[in-house]
């Protein structure tokens, strides 16, 4: 079976966040798992560095006012085969991959409508793609250009949502920009309050849509998590699933980390992850201390996530004779907030803003309790690395977050079944309860502690469950 994917962001290359992760990892477990796959991006600058062209595959003489465009057949290493939209009017800037210059809307419209007649055609191959898999609002747009295609091989479209608080919108003026089929525009397609919604376009068009997890499935067919969305996610209920991401084994490793200063596994984790603390708390400016709860954050800082109930906690943590480290970046009030709280708690409280992959690692391996306190979280990736390191998570009962971790209870102790912290209202009083909780584990408990951290480092998150899903999804698409 012959699967295209697209998308706009892939690790280590081009990572803004999780779904990077997913696509250096997924399209490797699908072919495990014997599917012919390919991927489609963007030739930003990072990835046109490392990557071997071999071919041109299609021309676009002017892709949506971007002058000449081109598809490269190109090797990414560990990637699979690679198709590289080389627009370089659109693609070539420094900079993050969704920088607002103006015309983002004509980029992402272009990147889908390029994947849709590339499919449609197969390139100098001829191939004929049976599933076109495609990630966020910024490919959403491709079943719709591919349902409203007058000839061409039509392949069946999977539209797979990673967060639905991102969609795309428009105003209607930029209807011709972007090449949409105008039968597309209405109520029931891409049409949304009289704007474009990108998203919406693709949800209505898309043959099966998939989400990062079962929970985040339900909770967007409802008002409080449908993002304005749930009416059409309840319309498709029927082709909506979802999927859990997994581990990428081979980044996310603590016996093989190469960001790490000493390597461990469940049966050293008590020194190991005491000297990764000790070598971490130098590194970063905390105080050298062993029986301290070390409490780490690795996200982008925004009110979904919940960054702002952490900051409400932070006296809290401190108070406890405990100590924070957060590395992230993103709203600027909550970037100066963490920053403050460094100049009042010099050695309890630790920041890094911006982006560090090698620290990321390093904040998993040497802290107690990773703190996810998201508002709302598709699936979550963080708190599966978290558990892999040993790192136990503490995190807002919601999406992926439910279904991945199984909250601390006298009941999940008997039943051997723990893996961390959970709490259901978000709210900062019910964050600072969690944190209590775990307080007085870590405190009061060692032993149990140490038994729920070797549980949670032996969870099976590999891909390879999740791949057979997708496999089975397409395998209906196509029947
Ligand atoms: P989201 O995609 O919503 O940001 P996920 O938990 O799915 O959330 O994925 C976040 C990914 O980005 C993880 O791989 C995490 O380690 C990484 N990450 C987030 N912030 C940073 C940062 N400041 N530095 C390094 N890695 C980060
Ligand atoms: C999104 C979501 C996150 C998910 C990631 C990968 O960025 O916010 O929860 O883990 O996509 O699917």
């Amino acid at each position: 079976m012959k699967v295209l994917h697209a998308a706009a962001e892939l690790f280590p290359h081009v990572k803004v966040g999780g779904l990077a992760d997913v696509m250096g990892a997924l399209p490797l477990a699908l072919r495990k798992e014997g599917i012919d796959v390919r991927l489609l991006l963007p030739a930003y600058p990072a990835l046109l560095k490392v990557a071997k062209v071999f071919s041109v595959e299609e021309n676009f003489p002017d892709l949506m006012g971007s002058g000449q465009a081109r598809l490269l057949l190109a090797e990414v290493p560990g990637s699979v085969t690679v198709y590289l939209l080389d627009a370089p009017g659109f693609f070539s800037r420094e900079g993050g991959p969704y920088d607002d210059h103006g015309d983002t809307h004509r980029r992402f419209s272009a990147l889908s409508w390029a994947t849709a007649q590339f499919a449609l055609r197969g390139g100098s191959e001829g191939i004929k793609y049976d599933i076109v898999h495609v990630h966020d609002w910024q490919t959403a747009l491709t079943p719709v250009f591919i349902k409203c295609a007058w000839e061409g091989h039509r392949p069946k479209t999977v539209l797979t949502i990673h967060n639905l608080a991102y969609q795309g919108i428009y105003s209607k003026h930029i209807l011709d920009e972007i090449w949409l089929p105008k039968e597309s525009f209405h109520l029931q397609g891409a049409e949304y309050f009289d704007q474009i919604n990108f998203l919406k376009g693709g949800l209505a068009y898309a043959d099966a849509i998939t989400t990062v997890s079962p929970t985040y499935a339900k909770e967007i067919q409802e008002p409080e998590g449908g993002y304005t969305l749930d009416g059409m996610m309840r319309y498709r209920s029927n082709d909506l699933k979802g999927i859990i991401n997994g581990i990428d084994e081979l980044v996310w490793n603590p016996t093989k980390d190469k960001h790490l200063r000493t390597v461990f596994s469940k049966k050293d984790i008590k020194k190991a992850k005491a000297y990764n603390k000790k070598v971490f708390q130098n590194e970063v400016g905390l105080a050298e201390s062993p029986n301290s709860p070390l409490f780490g954050v690795v996200s982008r800082l925004n009110d979904i996530k919940g960054m702002d109930l952490l900051i409400a906690n932070i006296d809290h943590i401190v108070s406890n004779g405990a100590q924070l480290v957060v590395l992230g970046k993103g709203d600027y009030n909550l970037e100066s907030a963490f920053h403050t709280a460094t100049l009042r708690y010099p050695g309890s409280v630790a920041n890094y803003i911006g982006y560090d992959e090698g620290i990321a690692h390093r904040v998993m391996a040497a802290s107690d309790v990773l703190l996810v306190p998201s508002r709302s979280e598709p699936c979550g990736l963080t708190q599966l690395y978290a558990m892999r390191y040993g790192a136990l998570p503490l995190a807002r009962k919601t999406g992926g977050l439910a279904d991945t971790i199984v909250d601390i209870t006298e009941e999940s102790l008997k039943d051997g079944t723990a893996t961390g912290f959970l709490f259901v209202e978000p709210d900062s009083w019910h964050l600072g309860e969690a944190i209590t909780r775990a307080l007085t584990l870590y405190k009061n408990e060692q032993k149990t502690w140490h038994s729920i951290q070797v549980r949670a480092m032996g969870q099976d998150f590999s891909w390879a469950k999740s791949a057979q899903q997708y496999v089975s999804l397409y395998k209906n698409l196509v029947k």
